[in-house]
């Protein structure tokens, strides 16, 4: 692939960092309520698939008991249910009622695409040191998997999740072996999930290269002119040639902002590997 002209937004008018928006508060907001649901369902989940070790013994002891940790465990599934259902009605709004262009296809759509498939070919062979590093445009294949795994996730664990809450009720349509196998089907995604996300997803997302030690654009929504260009050549391209990317500038973000998603950041991260690290523990005791 060419390498793309860029031109350097910071040399028209002053020489100091220019700031893109990439997140809107709303998506800011839905990510937040996402990943402290999804910490809670983890560790409220966990203790009850490996009641047996000495770690969810003492730390139901700690919040009242396997009661008080199931009571927990559906109230964060209420809440990541409410904001699944709000997320999926904003999509089918904007794309089905708003007519807003690239939601269900092309370069700013979620939908994997064949440049995608060209994309990750061509990473694996620069991992092999064999070809020149691709160029992503608005969501990278992997941020698209991300995305997708977490929304499979949710139909496959809120389902057998509920199929679990409300059994007598679901019994009325489901044959008694799959009453059973919603446990099985709810206990091994769920734990595919913390694996992934507490791997794959901190890995993928913050411990690369050029995000490391943690990616702070999904907390202030905004990027600077360097991290776009670096991170998205092709969607920098794309805006400067259509000339929506002034629409995008942002202002730089507060300090206070910066130190707060620091925080939650590494606080997030801290709870995630404690929780992978008593997941080993679980697993192997
Ligand atoms: C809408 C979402 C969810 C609902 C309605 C839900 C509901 C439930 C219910 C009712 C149980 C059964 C507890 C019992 O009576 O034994 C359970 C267990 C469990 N949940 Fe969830 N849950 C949800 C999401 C999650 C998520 C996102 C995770 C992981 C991150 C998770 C992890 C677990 C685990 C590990 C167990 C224990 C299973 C076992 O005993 O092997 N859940 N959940």
């Amino acid at each position: 692939m060419p390498e793309l002209e860029l031109v350097d937004a910071t040399t028209e008018s002053s020489t100091k960092t220019r700031y893109y928006v990439r997140f809107t508060r709303e998506q800011r907001y839905m990510h937040a309520v996402l990943f402290t649901t999804f910490l809670g369902l983890a560790a409220t989940g966990l203790p009850m698939r490996f009641s047996q070790s000495f770690w969810a013994r003492e730390l139901a002891a700690g919040v009242g008991g396997f009661g008080a940790i199931l009571f927990l465990h559906k109230f964060f599934a209420i809440v990541l249910t409410i904001a699944f259902l709000i997320h999926v009605k904003e999509v089918l709004e904007r794309g089905l009622v708003n007519r807003e262009k690239g939601i269900f296809w092309g370069s700013t759509s979620m939908v994997p695409n064949w440049n995608d498939a060209k994309a990750m070919v061509g990473h694996m062979r620069w991992f092999l040191g064999l070809g020149p590093k691709p160029q992503f445009e608005r969501y990278a294949y992997w941020e698209k998997f991300d995305y997708w795994a977490v929304f499979w996730g949710m139909i496959v664990i809120g389902f057998s999740g509920y199929a679990m809450w409300f059994a007598p009720f679901f019994a009325h349509f489901l044959p008694g072996w799959a009453l059973n196998a919603v446990l099985v089907i709810h206990s091994e995604e769920a734990l595919l999930a913390v694996l992934f996300i507490f791997s794959i997803h901190f890995v993928n997302t913050h411990l690369r290269p050029d995000s490391f030690p943690m990616d702070m654009v999904i907390f202030t929504g905004v990027e600077s002119d360097h991290e776009f260009k670096e991170k998205r050549p092709l969607e920098y391209a794309r805006n400067l040639k259509t000339g929506d990317l002034e629409k995008k500038t942002g202002i730089a973000p507060p300090l206070w902002l910066v130190n707060f998603s620091k925080v939650v950041g590494y606080t997030a991260i801290f709870i995630g590997l404690t929780l992978l690290v008593l997941t080993l523990i679980g697993y192997f005791d």
